[in-house]
């Protein structure tokens, strides 16, 4: 009898052990490059080690960007022993190869899969493989994994992740698990446990705002589902409202400055997906702004809140540490609309906690990088078309 207990407390506690995610590893918001959003399934070992490079040629890696993503269609199939096949086509060298020349430049290496039986391009997922697959994994030395929910049947979302959680914990490389199930089962109520950051939406496309009948839409759509949920995010948990596509062509200089603007408000993930290796100087300089990274970054991990939707005009506030905030005035419109902001301190900051008015704030115009006053007199204007004001409020 007393060997039966001794055997299920074992059992029990040796479960629990492994039923955890790695802490620590996402205290801010993950930031680097994914392959996705740019060339879906037309990519290969040597775009990524170029990718890899331009990521540190560009001093994006010094801006803090640090993983370097590898998407859908890199697996072919299982061997007789039910290890995952890698593409030898597009990936000749391997996936261990291709980690060791990422870490070589100085980054971290994510790789996708799948909770269900196949990826959403039809590759086989990892359903059934978990512990398998997590172990390779570890062997190849990747550091995040993207885990999508394509063809899961009638799969528990929570239970799949879990038990992908569950395997990578026990494989015992400390790899950053993105949950990717669009938004679908409310992941903001339970991913945090599971992982590390959660989609809360539909896949992203590079227009502001625009709406696919396969579901995809525009950053300016995503934003808007944020406004619900801003509170659940925090260090090590963050909801991700998609990868940037700042960058892509079907955006216009000052949608990408905006787009980029709002997903560094809500401490987003900041996980690029445009090609690195030809970008224009302004996007590098949307793309590398210290003062937009650190707000994004701030150690607080607060989103921000949206405080007041006009017509066109919306205006977001962030808590930020050492007694700051950020205020983005985003026209929604095409076409130049006047603002006015009329520093109703009290409304603006009713949701941060440990925060103390000390009444007149300085404000300090991040895009500008020039001084814009003070609260003490309302703030009014005109912006163009899709732009945005960013401030950050400081005691005077
Ligand atoms: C889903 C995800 C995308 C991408 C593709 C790959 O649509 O949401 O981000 O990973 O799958 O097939």
């Amino acid at each position: 009898m007393k060997k039966i207990v001794v055997l299920i407390l074992a059992l029990v506690l040796g479960a629990n052990l492994y039923a955890q995610k790695f802490e620590g590893l996402a205290l801010t918001p993950p930031m680097g490059w994914n392959s996705w959003n740019y060339f879906r399934d037309k990519i290969n070992e040597d775009v990524i080690k170029q990718i890899a490079d331009a990521m540190v040629a560009t001093g994006l890696s010094d801006a803090g960007y640090e993983y370097i993503n590898l998407d859908d269609c890199w697996q072919i199939g299982r061997d007789e022993k039910g290890y995952i096949v890698v593409d030898s086509i597009n990936f000749p060298s391997g996936m261990k190869a291709l980690a060791d020349y990422v870490h070589s430049r100085g980054l971290k290496f994510g790789l996708y899969s799948c909770a269900g039986e196949m990826t959403c391009m039809k590759r086989p997922g990892g359903r059934g493989y978990e512990f398998q697959d997590a172990w390779t994994y570890a062997q190849w030395g990747v550091d995040y994994l993207k885990y999508d929910f394509c063809f899961h049947g009638t799969q528990d979302s929570r239970a799949s992740y879990k038990t992908m959680r569950d395997a990578l914990y026990r494989a015992g490389r400390p790899i950053v698990f993105s949950i990717c199930e669009w938004g679908s089962t409310e992941p903001w109520l339970w991913a945090g446990e599971m992982g590390h950051l959660y989609r809360t939406t539909i896949d992203i496309m590079d227009c502001a705002d625009c709406r696919l009948s396969t579901g995809a839409r525009g950053w300016m759509n995503i934003l808007e589902e944020q406004v619900p949920i801003w509170t659940y995010n925090g260090p090590g948990h963050w909801n991700d409202p998609d990868m940037l596509e700042v960058g892509n062509g079907g955006l216009s200089m000052l949608e990408n400055k905006s787009h980029f603007t709002m997903w560094c408000m809500l401490s987003a993930p900041l996980i690029l997906g445009n090609d690195l290796r030809a970008m224009e100087t302004d996007i590098l300089k949307i793309l590398e702004n210290e003062d937009l990274i650190a707000i994004d970054q701030d150690p607080m991990g607060k989103s921000a809140f949206r405080y007041i939707k006009d017509e066109d005009i919306d205006i977001w506030c962030k808590q930020l540490t050492g007694n700051r905030w950020a205020v983005a005035i985003l026209n929604r419109s095409e076409y130049e609309r006047p603002y006015k902001c009329e520093w109703n301190i009290r409304a603006m900051t009713r949701y941060f906690e440990d925060w103390e008015n000390k009444g007149d704030y300085k404000i300090w115009n991040v895009w500008d990088k020039k001084k814009m006053g003070t609260t003490a007199d309302d703030l009014e204007g005109t912006l163009s078309g899709r732009d945005v004001l960013l401030l950050v409020l400081e005691s005077n």
